[in-house]
């Protein structure tokens, strides 16, 4: 989508917002896979309600993209523009046991920048890639480790409202990578509480979970993790290994070799090559177990 309107264009510039036309959103995601936008480098936080009323008056559809890593986002041209937070220089930091940082911060930064003051608690975090908004958004985990329960408050920009809102932590639900903002929130920034822990400590604790991460995931392939939730009681990843499904293609898109809950894009996968793997795959593991999977990567369609 295009914003070709000049009297908007002139307001989005003295409002802080860089406009970027007809970029590639292949490069702003871990698959290498996504059409063609405008995309709005939002520079300022205090500023993004005006932004974001114009673009609701303009009739302008569009769509916050954070790490891109967890993202299937449709080819060709693509019907909304793409908003990126303020990312230079997110702000983070530490007051005793409490940690403030902006949702643009990358998660894996913010949970060395805790371990650093001796803030733990989040060590299985380490090697999910994204930001911290995403983080938020999904209620992303591994390794035992959920980011929601360290979660005190978080600063939003909340759509139905039209103004920034400060929500409680026990007034969030956090479930398995899912949360109840609603899809319009935008995530500013949070407050987390960490509980004390030394920084070698935790470095141990990280160096864990990087290992294990490195022995069971395709880290050096492009991919967006897992592409199924986990079944209640049960292992997506387990379950298509099973069925001998590694390294079953369609086009470029791939069941990784190494974890069959990571479908991997091996050169120049589309979009449609992606959607048409993961619903062959889901199709077979109902057809095999009765079990009807439910996406963990969220698809952006045009
Ligand atoms: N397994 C296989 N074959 C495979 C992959 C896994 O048999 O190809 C088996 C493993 O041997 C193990 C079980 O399945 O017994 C579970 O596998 P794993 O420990 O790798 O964890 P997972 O359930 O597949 C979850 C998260 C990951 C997270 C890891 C580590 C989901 C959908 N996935 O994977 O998160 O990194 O645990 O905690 O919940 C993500 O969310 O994108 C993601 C990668």
């Amino acid at each position: 989508m295009r914003i070709n309107d000049s009297a908007i264009v002139e307001r989005l510039k003295e409002l802080g917002v860089e406009l970027r036309p007809a970029v590639s959103l292949k490069e702003k995601t871990s698959l290498t896979i996504g059409g063609v936008t405008d995309e709005l480098l939002l520079h300022r936080y205090d500023t993004i309600p005006q932004v974001m009323r114009l673009l609701a008056e303009a009739k302008i559809p569009h769509r916050f993209l954070g790490g891109g890593t967890n993202v299937l986002i449709a080819d060709g041209e693509l019907p909304w523009v793409v908003l990126h937070l303020p990312a230079a220089h997110p702000g983070m930091r530490v007051e005793g046991n409490s940690a403030f940082v902006d949702a643009s911060a990358d998660l894996g930064g913010m949970v060395t920048f805790c371990a650093k003051h001796d803030l733990g608690g989040m060590e299985g975090l380490i090697g999910v890639p994204g930001s911290v908004g995403g983080a938020l958004r999904m209620n992303a985990g591994a390794y035992g480790t959920q980011i929601g329960p360290w979660v005190r408050e978080v600063e939003l920009y909340r759509a139905a409202s039209g103004e920034v809102e400060t929500v409680r932590g026990n007034d969030i639900r956090f479930d398995y990578r899912h949360t109840s903002f609603a899809d319009d929130d935008v995530m500013l920034r949070v407050k987390l509480e960490l509980p004390s822990k030394p920084y070698k400590e935790i470095l141990a604790g990280i160096k864990v979970c990087n290992e294990k991460r490195r022995a069971s995931q395709p880290l050096n392939q492009k991919s967006a993790g897992c592409i199924f939730k986990n079944p209640p009681g049960g292992s997506a990843g387990r379950m298509i290994d099973e069925l001998k499904l590694k390294g079953h293609r369609v086009g470029d898109a791939a069941v990784s070799d190494r974890h069959a809950n990571f479908f991997v894009n091996l050169a120049d996968a589309t979009c449609d090559d992606m959607r048409r793997l993961i619903d062959d795959v889901r199709e077979r593991v109902r057809a095999a177990y009765g079990v009807e999977l439910e996406n963990e990567v969220i698809f952006w369609r045009n």
